[in-house]
């Protein structure tokens, strides 16, 4: 078991405090994704989607890595072999628990984007709409977030880690939003093991070679416990 590669979703942050997109009362219940989540929304209403991410931003700056997050930073610590997580997820949990490989496939709130420019720095607690690019000084800055219709970020590192992986593991996902929900398929294609780790099972039974279902702070700390025993 050489090379693993972990795929992470809102269900490792969810015991965190942060809210998950489609389970009960999630995100998307509360938003219109259409709205907050898109190039065209920002474009519409660019203070409705800034209050948006200001909001989770200061949520995800005030919670802290849950025992999940931190069983992943040990397996990386401790274990021999490559291991990279892609994660889903803009909060940067799994960096404050110590994993160094972290690949942000769908941006971060920690960061800023200029939509005129492409300049990139670190965001602010608070981004305002009409602040200007320290770059270009337009006002268009942007979380740095991938939103539905745009492309996920690093593409190409992830197809060739799932190329060359031993095992997949997908953690806390519901497997609804693609190219992170064909990562399996990818895998599988490649000889690796696949597991999914879960509340409860997201997908057809048989996709994964084996399903662990519950909390992740229960579940991945002992799926981690096995890994280094
Ligand atoms: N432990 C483990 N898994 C959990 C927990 C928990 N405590 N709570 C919820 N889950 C699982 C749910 O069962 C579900 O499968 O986490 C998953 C959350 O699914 P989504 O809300 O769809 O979140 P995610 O899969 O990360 O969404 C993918 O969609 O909206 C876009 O860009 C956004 O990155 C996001 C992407």
């Amino acid at each position: 078991m050489e090379r693993i590669v972990i795929l992470t979703g809102a269900g490792i942050s969810a015991e965190s405090g942060l809210g998950t997109f489609r389970d009960k009362d999630g995100l998307w219940t509360r938003y219109d994704l259409n709205e907050v989540a898109t190039p065209e929304g920002f474009a519409r209403n660019p203070r409705l989607v800034h209050d948006f991410y200001n909001a989770r931003r200061a949520n995800a700056l005030d919670a802290s890595p849950n025992a999940a997050h931190e069983a992943l930073a040990r397996l990386e610590r401790e274990r021999a072999g490559e291991l990279l997580i892609v994660t889903q997820n803009v909060d940067d949990l799994h960096e404050r628990a110590g994993s160094r490989n972290v690949l942000h496939m769908h941006g971060a709130l920690a960061g800023a984007l200029c939509a005129a420019c492409d300049h990139r720095w670190p965001a602010p607690r608070a981004m305002d709409p009409d602040a200007p690019c320290p770059a270009c000084a337009a006002p268009r800055t942007r979380p740095d977030i991938v939103w539905f219709g745009e492309i996920p970020y690093h593409m190409d590192q992830i197809a060739e880690a799932l190329w060359q992986a031993d095992l997949f593991v997908s953690i806390g996902t519901s497997g609804e939003v693609y190219p992170a929900a064909g990562f399996v398929q990818e895998a599988q294609a490649a000889g690796a093991e696949t597991l999914e780790i879960n509340l409860e099972p997201s997908r057809v039974p048989g996709l994964f070679d084996r399903v662990i279902a519950g909390p992740a702070t229960d579940t991945v700390p002992n799926w981690v416990a096995e890994m280094l025993a």
